[in-house]
């Protein structure tokens, strides 16, 4: 009888990516996939400790998760990601029923662990951070009907931002040799795979031994030329480590979409300076104007905390202040949140809640506008569409524009992995609608020309 597995998955890409692998490894050992926890004899929760809202999420599915085992015994649970690596062994002592934790760098010892404790063994921690991860573990078939993929560049951050848990919980920088990158990204494409998104927490200090100085734009331009591959993105870049090499690949790498995650977190210098983020306010809108300058079309998205420590009105209004001068493409904005043994968990002048409640709200008030007003300026223009399946609602098709912008468009043939160029008619805060564009599509192959019936 064949053994299920369900994975949980919480947080960033980096985490959808390292699920991907570990379900290839139980794959590869006879298990199948259930999206139906209650049917699994394997329960993982893949979890986030990057702020404390994640971290509450994970405690309270790992909870439900353990309440299934009142029905169904047999089953085991498992914590993996950023929480399991922080909280190791404290979280067996802490919840009886969970039976094993496995940090960031040990995911290829699920199925052993798996085995071991069917076997009758104890309960089992798995949380050495020195370990050096095993990123890919191809099974072609996995990504099979894929569009996209993320494919995990370098781990780790060596920068220490003084509010951030990851270089505790994902360890020290490490890029893989771009001969393993290439090669796995070949296999993704000979699967279908036409977009991939590079993964990193700071792939701008991406080094291969061969190329020092320049190492991600020498990957990237080594990317462009795989063929079938229609498209490259890359998350995320950090503000101080943006080189003028990689912003002439804006303009140079044709396959790299104009799109760039740069967060600024802050605009008030002095918050910068004590989030150690190691850019000023200046040096950032400097970027953003030679980013505009290589290609004006290149959308520009950013990440931003407010209510950090000492963070005073007025620095709170330098914050708009930048939003309102870049027009940012998009933002993710969050509540400050003390993270256990980061330097900003110890600093004094904590803002109260409230006011870190009142601040996002505005905030995200104030980008939602800007983002409703820059959708708006693409009624009635011509975008090239990458399409990725049905829409939500099922009745049209749904892709992005390489700019990131979810396009929803009807269209009752297949167009699945084909780029398509599409006139956009509406738009919305959240998404575009548009009309395909017909007797013109560009495939994977390059022009496809037909005449299609709506
Ligand atoms: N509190 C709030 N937001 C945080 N982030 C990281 N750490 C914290 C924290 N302690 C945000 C940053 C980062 C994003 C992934 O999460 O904006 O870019
Ligand atoms: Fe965290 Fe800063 Fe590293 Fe980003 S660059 S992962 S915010 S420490």
């Amino acid at each position: 009888m064949s053994r299920h597995f369900h994975i949980a998955t919480m947080g960033c890409q980096m985490n959808e990516y390292d699920s991907d692998h570990v379900a290839q490894l139980l794959q590869a050992e006879d298990f199948k996939p259930t999206e139906d926890p209650r049917g699994a004899d394997l329960i993982l929760i893949n979890t986030c400790a990057v702020r404390e809202k994640a971290e509450q999420k994970a405690y309270s599915l790992l909870g439900r998760m353990i309440g299934l085992k009142k029905r169904r015994s047999r089953v085991l649970i498992g914590m993996m990601g950023c929480i399991a690596q922080q909280q190791g062994s404290s979280l067996l002592e802490r919840f009886p029923g969970l039976d094993f934790v496995i940090g960031t760098k040990e995911l290829e010892t699920v199925p052993r662990v798996f085995e071991n404790l069917t076997k009758g063994g104890g309960r089992i921690v798995a949380a050495d951070l020195t370990k050096l991860s095993i990123f890919s573990q191809s099974n072609p078939g996995y990504f099979k009907d894929r569009i996209k993929s993320f494919v995990t560049i370098m781990e780790g951050c060596d920068n220490f931002c003084s509010y951030c848990i990851v270089p505790y919980v994902r360890g020290r920088e490490v890029s893989r040799p771009p001969d393993e990158i290439i090669k796995e990204i070949n296999e993704l494409v000979e699967q279908g795979v036409k977009e991939v998104t590079l993964l990193g927490q700071n792939v701008n200090s991406y080094r291969s031994s061969e190329n020092q100085g320049k190492g991600f734009s020498s990957l990237l331009g080594k990317l462009n030329n795989i063929e079938g591959l229609l498209r490259i993105r890359f998350t995320t870049s950090h503000p101080k480590d943006l080189s003028d090499d990689l912003i002439g690949c804006f303009k140079d790498i044709e396959k790299l979409c104009p799109h760039i995650h740069l967060p600024l977190q802050s605009g008030s210098n002095h918050v910068l300076k004590s989030m150690k983020r190691g850019y000023t306010r200046e040096h950032y809108l400097n970027l953003v104007e030679k980013l505009r300058r290589v290609n004006p079309d290149v959308a520009i998205t950013s990440d931003m905390i407010v209510g950090f420590p000492g963070e005073t009105e007025s620095d709170f209004d330098l914050t708009l202040d930048m939003v309102k001068r870049i027009e940012f493409d998009n933002i993710y904005s969050f509540k400050y949140s003390d993270r256990e043994g980061t330097l900003a968990s110890g600093m004094e002048r904590k803002v109260s809640l409230q006011k870190r409640a009142e601040r996002l709200r505005i905030l995200q008030q104030f980008q939602k506008e800007i983002t409703l007003r820059k959708n708006q300026e693409l009624v009635g223009q011509e975008v090239e569409v990458l399409v990725e399946g049905k829409s939500k609602k099922g009745n049209e098709l749904t892709g992005r524009t390489g700019s990131n912008k979810v396009v929803n468009f009807c269209f009752n043939s297949e167009l699945l992995g084909n780029l398509v160029r599409v006139r956009i008619k509406n738009a919305y805060a959240n998404s575009l609608k548009g009309e395909l564009i017909h007797g013109f599509s560009i495939s994977s192959t390059g022009v496809l020309d037909g005449k299609w019936e709506n």
